[in-house]
């Protein structure tokens, strides 16, 4: 039978910096091999047929590193929005860029833009690159939304309007939540990734370094996501129950 694969797969690509530090490379050099991590990781998507990708490429925290870092990573994204797009464009994906946009350059918040608006008519793969994101900035971004398009109703800020409107302002609102949430380099942890969409998502964490993070490694995980089951808060019995019925209808 063959592996279910998981819709949505979300990604934080950690370990660059350790991996330059073994080859005693500085860090730029690790952060530059992530990037092919991450093009070999899209390929294999788009090969095994995930709907969707989202990657964790800079946090709102990752303005603390050494302004060096901040700006080879700046860099990265800069040069990927020219050297990158077309090629994704070509292969059928479609670009997000998910994050506060407001304390990039001019110059980088119009590639974003671009980008999107190029690929935009792709919808073999869904690639969000979640960049200057914050699972707690989503959340507040997203209330404040809420709230004001109630106090412009004149509506209340009700426990129901509130919980059935904020889904909808969370920055990745276009996408189903995620299924599979990978982390590399060995920390489990989510350091303020998606803390609203990945209630119910299955994690699995990689000792491996995101630059060595291959297809082999991806499909470790996707086999892991296979044999789980998802109970959404049932019983392990009431899932089976559904499993039976649907497979009895295909029949
Ligand atoms: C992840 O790799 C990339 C970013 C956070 C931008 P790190 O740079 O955090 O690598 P380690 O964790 O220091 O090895
Ligand atoms: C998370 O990695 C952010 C990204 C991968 C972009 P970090 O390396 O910043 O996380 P912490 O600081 O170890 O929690
Ligand atoms: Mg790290």
């Amino acid at each position: 039978m063959p592996v279910p694969i998981p819709r949505h797969i979300a990604i934080v690509m950690d370990g660059n910096g350790r991996w330059a530090r073994r080859r005693l490379l500085p860090r730029a050099a690790g952060h530059r091999q992530g990037m092919e991590a991450l093009r070999r990781c899209i390929r294999a998507c788009l090969a095994r047929g995930v709907e969707a990708l989202t990657v964790f490429a800079f946090s709102s925290e990752n303005w603390r590193r050494p302004a060096d870092e901040v700006n080879s990573l700046m860099e990265l994204l800069a040069k990927a929005l020219t050297r990158e797009v077309p090629e994704l464009e070509a292969a059928g994906v479609r670009i997000y860029f998910v994050g506060d946009r407001q304390s990039l350059t001019d110059h980088v918040r119009q590639g974003l833009a671009q980008a999107e608006a190029d690929t935009a008519h792709n919808s073999k793969l869904v690639l969000n690159v979640c960049f200057n994101y914050g699972g707690r900035w989503d959340i507040a971004q997203a209330a404040a939304q809420v709230a004001a398009r109630l106090a412009e109703r004149g509506e209340p800020v009700t426990e129901a309007a509130f919980s059935e409107a904020l889904p909808g302002a969370l920055a990745l609102a276009h996408m189903s939540d995620p299924d599979l949430l990978i982390r590399t380099g060995g920390e489990q942890r989510l350091s303020n990734f998606l803390l609203w969409q990945c209630a119910y998502s299955e994690l699995f964490f990689s000792e491996r370094l995101w630059p060595d993070f291959d297809e082999t490694a991806l499909d470790q995980a996707i086999a892991a996501y296979a044999a789980r089951e998802r109970r959404f808060g049932r019983t392990g019995e009431q899932i089976k129950l559904v499993q039976t019925a649907a497979q009895t209808i295909a029949i």
